[in-house]
């Protein structure tokens, strides 16, 4: 029986560290409001909000570097790529295609997936489902994000603009029949489309004309069109529901129960969020791994990026049973659960 293995794992972030102290020199925002609403103390942004080098895909391919190194594998024996974002460096084409291109990849399938914060757990099922189905032997998945060029830094997007962080993670995921090497048990997703517009930005979507406009009327063009926009509360209260339901769904399907989870990665949306997650199963400290505090909301790279770090500080280990869950904007949530 073949396997999905999750052979290597990396990740990068900007080096620019942003303060909650830092946005309050650009907003009527405060610290305390931050940390007390989200958990977050910094995130990062690239040094140059309007740089064009280290972009979504610069950030991906730098994790993606790691991830193949610390599967002791070159870019040659990559033979597939999915690449989840929702901060693409082109409209069109996606990231995935400049990631073979930096990676000097053969002229290897890239998929990209616009599932913004759910993107990392559905580039793994899909990841999966090729892997099991004898399709392909190492499939790079990547999540990455540049969100601090397309903020909203004024008043009145503090809402929203005080919670992103840029970054990128990736895994190797590997085909494997050994007996002993670790497997996806589980997976689901799910999505409530009539929700879109509770988190979304329209820039430059097709329903709203605006390439065009934004050349012809750049005037009549205010900030809720062009930046992100988020029903916080509203989000909060459905993240609170979902997040529940898909972690025991996945449990459920491997016959598993919470007590047997080694550790659980929730999407670093709002540690409020995660705590809530917690206390609803009783989980201990050492079993729930959160690090928006250091990062924010790195929406599709949220996953990747404390999956990576929680291998590197050594709190997963080979044969740990780890549960990723993860909701956001379509809306879109899932989970899944492997054995590492
Ligand atoms: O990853 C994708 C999924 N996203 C999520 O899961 C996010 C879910 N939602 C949230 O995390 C929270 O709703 C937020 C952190 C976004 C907001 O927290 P909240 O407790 O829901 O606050 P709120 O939006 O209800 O705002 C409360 C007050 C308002 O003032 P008034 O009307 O009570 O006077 C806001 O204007 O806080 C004000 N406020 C701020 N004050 C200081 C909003 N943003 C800020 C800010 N600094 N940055």
């Amino acid at each position: 029986m073949i396997k999905s293995t999750i052979k290597g794992v990396g990740f990068y972030v900007p080096d620019n560290v942003v303060t909650n102290d830092d946005l309050a020199e650009l907003m009527t925002t405060n610290d305390e409001w931050i940390t007390e609403r989200t958990g977050i103390k910094e995130r990062r942004h690239r040094k140059n909000r309007y740089d064009s080098q280290e972009t979504s895909a610069y950030l991906g391919f730098k994790a993606a570097e790691k991830a193949i190194q610390n599967a002791g594998l070159t870019s040659k024996d990559i033979d597939y790529i999915v690449f989840a974002t929702l901060s693409p460096d082109y409209y069109f084409p996606g990231c995935g295609v400049l990631l073979q291109d930096m990676l000097g990849c053969d002229t290897i399938g890239a998929l990209d997936v616009r599932n913004q914060c759910s993107g990392f757990v559905y580039s793994m099922s899909v990841a999966n489902a090729f892997i099991k189905s004898g399709t392909y032997k190492n499939i790079l998945v990547v999540g990455a994000e540049v969100h601090s060029f397309g903020l909203d830094f004024s008043d009145e997007g503090r809402g929203v603009s005080v919670i992103f962080g840029d970054g990128a993670g990736a895994i190797v995921l590997s085909a494997t029949e050994d007996e002993n090497a670790g497997d996806i048990l589980a997976m689901n997703m799910h999505s409530e489309g009539k929700y879109a517009d509770d988190l979304c930005t329209q820039f430059p979507g097709s329903k709203f004309g605006w390439s065009d406009r934004m050349r012809k009327d750049p005037e009549n063009v205010t900030n809720k069109e062009v930046y992100p926009i988020m029903n916080g509360n509203f989000v909060f209260k459905h993240a609170v529901t979902r997040f529940p339901e898909t972690m025991m769904e996945a449990l459920n399907k491997a016959g598993k129960k919470v007590e047997d989870l080694d550790m659980f990665i929730p999407h670093q949306a709002n540690l409020r969020i995660a705590q809530f997650v917690q206390e609803k199963f009783g989980l201990p400290n050492e079993k729930v791994f959160n690090n928006i505090q250091k990062y924010g909301n790195t929406t599709a790279a949220s996953i990747p990026i404390a999956l990576s770090e929680a291998i590197e500080q050594g709190k997963i280990k080979r044969g740990d049973l780890v549960l990723l869950s993860a909701f956001g904007s379509g809306f879109t949530w899932g989970s899944v659960l492997f054995e590492y």
